[in-house]
């Protein structure tokens, strides 16, 4: 399986803070079945002041260091760029880790507030697609306005936005509401993955087959399969067969 959102690298957002904890949740991820982890710290202007450029060593040093123990994951940078208009600053500057191109177009981990949606964000992701970059809209199964009133992300995915929903929410993590949202965009056939947005051992960890397990049951093996392989394999433009 690929993991397209989780917290690994040390120190730089509100994921592990020191190496050890971050191998270990190398190590629980291959454990879980992930073959490749895209690490994705938040890029989010106002609270962590992370870049493309600024990540880059700590993520080679952090590539190093689990190739020199020997585990067996592949890890790729990307990033979850927090909706504020700071954010679009820096695309501008390039200085966004994107999650990789299909058909033309970008595909961004775009994380909405916790609390609520922003007036303005459909013009926000507007924005954003005449810019040809497509946001994959990470966990909106555990935003407040949405767990209230799901049907307010239909404006986000018939504009051409894909979701993103947690593995452990529907394997009840998040609690009753984020698990029945996560349950309504399954339903409405709106989710195009699953990924662990790990952070850390204890409430956090990295698995993914939980997820799987549970859109299996929903969804049938062939859709979850999708979920956590087939389509992320497309979005970093790996051929299927390479990871299947
Ligand atoms: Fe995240």
């Amino acid at each position: 399986m690929i993991d397209l959102h989780c917290h690994f690298i040390p120190n730089v957002d509100d994921g592990p803070q020191t190496v050890q904890e971050a191998v270990e949740l190398a190590e629980a991820a291959v454990a879980d079945g992930i073959s490749l982890s895209v690490l994705t710290p938040h890029v989010h202007p106002t609270r962590y002041r992370n870049t493309r450029s600024s990540l880059q060593a700590e993520f080679e040093a952090f590539q190093k260091l689990l190739k020199l123990r020997g585990l067996p994951l592949d890890i790729r940078l990307g990033g979850e760029m927090r909706l504020e208009p700071e954010s679009l600053e820096l695309i501008l500057q390039e200085e966004v880790p994107f999650l990789g191109t299909v058909d033309g177009y970008r595909i961004l981990l775009l994380e909405f507030p916790h609390q609520l949606i922003p007036v303005g964000s459909e013009a926000f992701v507007g924005k954003l697609f005449d810019l040809k970059i497509r946001p994959l809209i990470a966990h909106p199964e555990r935003n407040k306005s949405a767990m209230t009133r799901p049907e307010r992300l239909r404006p986000f995915v018939e504009m051409g936005c894909w979701l993103q929903l947690t593995a452990g929410s529907l394997a009840g993590r998040f609690g009753e509401a984020a698990y029945k949202t996560a349950l309504y965009f399954l339903e409405q056939e709106w989710v195009w993955v699953l990924a662990t947005d790990a952070h850390n051992m204890k409430h956090r960890p990295p698995l993914l087959s939980e997820g799987r397990d549970a859109a299996n049951r929903l969804l049938g093996a062939d859709l979850a399969r999708r979920m956590v392989q087939e389509r992320p394999a497309r979005i970093l433009g790996l051929t299927e067969a390479a990871r299947a």
